[in-house]
């Protein structure tokens, strides 16, 4: 583990173990300092999108349509994390079909589909069955998670396919990353020094490290003034959530709240959107994952 890695956990560990504290909007000037400080972290790009059809675990596709075959026919292993988004180059209406699914006998196994719209709400639909996928219809963006529990019976994956039936109208700057949080990287936003746009919305998935924690850390640049009309909204995901859909709606972060920290033992999801006039020049987002012994050697 790299010497940022290191101090973040222990800055994490020592002062910020309560986890998220979106809502109490302390501010965290020395969260901020680590940050300023030239740490090596690496910096981390949009995830590429150069296919129409996915068959590997995690990816992020911007074809009109298109699809994902994921072990469609073989089997799924216990606890795996797959996140796919669907931007669809710029949509504004999605057409969505299950054309196989073959994790419908274990409890333990879900396939998730998230629909995103630019300023307004997000909907989570439990895919359990073969066929059009109802409540996608006005969606900006598709996320697919494919979560899987220790009792994985003899699970297989799935395959389905997309298009977008009408076009959206969010900026063309709007970005999709998928990072692991095995590796201790930052991600500035937006990636080029200048303001983000207007109209936008990007996502940031953040899939878990095995056996630690993910800490993100959250570092204001600026957003529109101290208001919410561009803002992050946080997602985490909990495999034991009560709810069927398993992704929890953490809060949000709006231009008031100079840093923050979110932590979870799952996958993450941010997302970022902007209104239709005044921008800013972005943020940070860093990441390390914490297990016990990290700063021991
Ligand atoms: C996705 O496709 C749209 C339409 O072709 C394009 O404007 C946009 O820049 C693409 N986004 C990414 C991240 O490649
Ligand atoms: C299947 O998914 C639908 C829609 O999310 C949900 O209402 C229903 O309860 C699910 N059925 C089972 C057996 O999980
Ligand atoms: C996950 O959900 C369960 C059931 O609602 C809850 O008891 C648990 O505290 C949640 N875990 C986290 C990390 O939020």
């Amino acid at each position: 583990m790299n010497f940022f890695a290191c101090i973040l956990a222990v800055a994490v560990a020592s002062q910020f173990t309560a986890g998220s504290i979106i809502q109490g909007h302390s501010e965290k000037q020395p969260l901020q300092e680590i940050l300023q400080f030239d740490s090596g972290l690496n910096p981390i790009a949009p995830t590429q999108s150069d296919s129409s059809l996915l068959t590997t675990c995690n990816g992020v596709l911007n074809s009109t349509s298109g699809g994902i075959a994921y072990k469609a026919f073989e089997p799924i292993a216990a606890n795996e994390r797959c996140v796919w988004t669907i931007r669809g180059g710029n949509a504004g209406e999605f057409s969505l079909n299950v054309l196989n699914i073959g994790s419908l006998g274990s409890q333990d196994t879900q396939v998730i589909v998230t629909c995103l719209r630019h300023r307004s709400t997000t909907t989570h639909i439990n895919v359990n069955q073969t066929g059009s996928v109802n409540g996608v219809s006005s969606c900006n963006l598709l996320v697919i998670t494919l979560a899987s529990g220790s009792d994985v019976s003899d699970s297989t994956g799935f395959v389905l396919e997309y298009s977008v039936l009408r076009a959206g109208s969010l900026s063309s700057r709007s970005q999709d990353y998928i990072v692991n949080a095995g590796n201790a990287a930052i991600i500035s936003y937006p990636d080029l020094p200048l303001s983000y746009t207007n109209s936008e919305l990007s996502t940031f998935v953040i899939l878990p490290a095995q056996g630690s924690t993910t800490n993100l850390i959250y570092v204001r640049d600026s957003l529109e003034g101290t208001t919410c009309y561009d803002l992050l909204a946080v997602y985490r995901f909990n495999a034991s959530s009560t709810l069927q859909t398993k992704w929890e709606y953490e809060g949000r972060l709006c231009g008031n709240v100079l840093s923050d920290i979110v932590t979870n033992n799952d996958l993450l999801l941010i997302t970022f959107e902007s209104d239709h006039s005044v921008v800013g020049t972005g943020f940070q987002l860093a990441l390390a994952a914490s297990t016990s012994n990290q700063c021991t050697s």
